[in-house]
């Protein structure tokens, strides 16, 4: 299959290397979450792909986040049209869930920026490598949520207190800081992130992955995340009715910071 947003490369030892290639700030457009989740199926079915590795072609970026142009477009083009954005989230924190369903390991190779939804993307595989940018949930900058799974996926993997804090305040995080407190698994040099994370991406590759598998869909039952999937889903459309999305959002296209207490106290 041919995707217009993912360049695939198959690697020995039945390593996938695919690499999100959607200028211009790599950010996550339908198109893109089409092919993810079209990518995903055939992944699934080709037991030849053992170890799958998500990595970037942007120069700066893992991946930007929503796209934050399409979703101001959204947002009129469904206004008034009750469920219509928390549908459209919900499809991206579906195709998410797939990405940590994948019955085989999944690699984040992170060169660059993976900040909102590129933060959840990476925190639904189970192994983040990281050279360069600053990696976090930004979304409450924007007056949003973050709403593809990473109020339960970092909640789970730092515990409450770090993931509110690094959720309220948006951290973007170094790779040193990220490694620190655990968010990522290891912090490497830019000129080795690829060959480092495709020697991992071997040595899990010559290991049982059809148990690892097994062992991940047990360990997922340990805790449940379809109530808080859906509370998040719904919870991020309703950010919309707040009005902070709308000076959030705006801010950051016209590049200012965010006056929310100026918002806040000209509704009051
Ligand atoms: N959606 C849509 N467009 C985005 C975007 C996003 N998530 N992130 C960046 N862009 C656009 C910018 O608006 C800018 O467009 P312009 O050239 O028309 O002004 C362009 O991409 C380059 O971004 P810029 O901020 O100028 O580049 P940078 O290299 O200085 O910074 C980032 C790159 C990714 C660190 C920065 O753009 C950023 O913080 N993006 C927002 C990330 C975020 O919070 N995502 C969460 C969304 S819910």
């Amino acid at each position: 299959m041919s995707y217009s947003t993912l360049r695939i490369e198959r690697l020995d030892k039945g390593v996938v290397w695919v690499e999100i290639d959607n200028p211009p700030a790599n950010a996550i457009s339908d198109a893109l979450v089409d092919d993810l989740d079209a990518l995903l199926s055939e992944l699934e079915a080709d037991k030849t792909a053992r170890v799958l590795i998500l990595a970037s072609a942007h120069p700066k970026t893992f991946v930007a986040g929503a796209d934050l142009k399409m979703m101001t477009q959204n947002a009129s083009k469904y206004a008034g049209q009750g469920g219509a954005i928390r549908d459209a989230a919900s499809r991206m924190q579906r195709v998410f869930d797939r990405v940590a369903k994948f019955p085989r390991p999944v690699i984040a190779a992170i060169h660059g920026h993976a900040l909102g939804g590129g933060c959840e993307l990476a925190l639904a595989c189970d192994f983040r490598f990281m050279s360069g940018g600053t990696i976090g949930l930004t979304e409450v900058s924007l007056g949003l949520i973050p709403g593809a799974g990473g109020t339960q996926r970092m909640t789970l993997l730092l515990g409450r207190a770090k993931a509110t804090e690094l959720i309220f305040f948006a951290k973007r995080l170094s790779k040193e800081e990220a490694e620190a407190i655990g968010l990522i698994t290891k912090a490497v040099e830019p000129e080795q992130l690829r060959e480092e994370v495709i020697a991992f991406a071997e040595s899990l590759s010559e290991r049982a992955v059809f148990a690892m598998g097994l062992a991940k869909q047990a360990m997922d039952a340990a805790v449940p995340l379809d109530h808080g999937l859906t509370v998040e889903a719904e919870n991020f459309e309703r950010t919309f009715g707040t009005g902070e999305p709308l000076e959030g959002i705006a801010a950051f296209l016209q590049k200012r910071p965010a006056k929310f207490l100026k918002d806040a106290a000209a509704k009051a």
